[in-house]
């Protein structure tokens, strides 16, 4: 590995890059997508495994040890698996994940396993039928749940569950999800609704507050111990059950920014170079990687665009602007 690492102007160390391998998805979560006519990006545009696999292969000789798939839907993608094993085979990776919606999973669990998968992230808000309908415009939560069960036999662990928190609409399920959690030894983690949506809809007053959440499930279910941070770096603050039985993570992008501990990078499925899941600009690598650069050429580009970083994305203040892409086409 390069000694160096990849730092950025802040002094903060990257080691985390995540991957989008489409920005195709199966379902229409309304905090994503459009219901209608979502547009994507052609798909000569999009990055080949090879072009994939060297890229990560090069931003590992810089310090990267920890790589996420996304979507998109990540499992829409063609022959999935045949770019988990190349990932896979990169011995600096210490860690591979992946993050799901679910719907295809009975179908790829075993053979991403197989490919040398081992831990996914698997987005689902709720455990009521209807509900799921309105959030994701389709009804798919028994394909999901079904999803989930194969991908437990099949060995992934740990495996954790996204649930984007939303006021006024997911309050009824934060208590059967997170019991649901605790019943199957799955760490529920609600992300605060961010400003990435297509159409939008986000405003701060739709945004349901970590610290609510934390509310109802002391009141609900147990009391919440805050686990001293194992990895500070990571989005996540974790609490644990009181009575023992499980923990729960909140992400909370909005009531308190983790800008200063961020160590992440992000690749769209497009070859675009993101600093922050925020970033107004980015950079287009696919003019390198298809015009014949070198891998040094490479490393210059990805040293320049870490080290353009900006300080954070000032959520919550008036310069805030929500980023010209929207979820589904950043890759969470
Ligand atoms: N705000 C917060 N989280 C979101 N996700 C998708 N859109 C949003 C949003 N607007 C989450 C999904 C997925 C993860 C990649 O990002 O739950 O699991
Ligand atoms: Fe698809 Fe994920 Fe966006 Fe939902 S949040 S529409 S599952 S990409």
């Amino acid at each position: 590995m390069n000694v160096s690492g990849l730092r950025d102007n802040f002094g903060r160390l990257h080691n985390n890059l995540r991957v989008s391998v489409t920005d195709r998805c199966n379902i229409r979560c309304f905090y994503c997508m459009p219901e209608r006519d979502a547009a994507f990006v052609p798909r000569a545009e999009i990055l080949t495994y090879e072009e994939i696999e060297r890229f990560v292969r090069i931003a590992v000789r810089l310090g990267i040890t920890k790589l996420r798939i996304t979507g998109g839907e990540p499992l829409v993608r063609r022959d999935l698996p045949e770019l988990v094993r190349k990932l896979a085979a990169i011995p600096e990776i210490q860690d591979l994940a992946l993050t799901t919606n679910g719907v295809f999973l009975s179908e790829l669990a075993e053979p991403l396993y197989e490919a040398g998968l081992r831990r996914i992230n698997l987005h689902l808000d709720t455990l009521d039928r209807e509900r799921f309908r309105q959030i994701t415009r389709h009804d798919s939560l028994d394909r999901v749940l079904a999803g989930l069960e194969t991908a437990k036999r099949a060995g992934f662990h740990p495996i954790k569950i996204n649930a984007v928190a939303v006021k006024n609409l997911i309050e009824p399920d934060i208590v059967p999800l997170a019991r649901f959690g605790r019943e199957n030894g799955l760490e529920v983690r609600f992300i605060e609704f961010m400003p990435l949506d297509a159409q939008g809809l986000w405003d701060r007053s739709r945004v349901l507050l970590a610290s609510d959440i934390i509310e109802i499930l002391s009141r609900e279910i147990c009391p919440l111990v805050e686990v001293p941070d194992a990895d500070p770096r990571a989005p996540a603050t974790e609490y644990r059950y009181a009575d023992g039985a499980g923990t729960v993570g909140f992400i909370a992008s909005v009531s308190r920014p983790f800008c200063l501990n961020c160590n992440r990078i992000r690749l769209t499925a497009d070859g675009h170079l993101r600093y922050c899941l925020f970033a107004i600009e980015e950079s287009d690598v696919k003019p390198l990687l298809r015009g014949g650069a070198s891998d040094e050429a490479i490393e210059e580009f990805i040293r320049r665009v870490v080290s353009g970083k900006w300080e954070g994305h000032a959520i919550n203040s008036a310069r805030f602007v929500a980023p010209p892409r929207p979820m589904y086409s950043i890759g969470g």
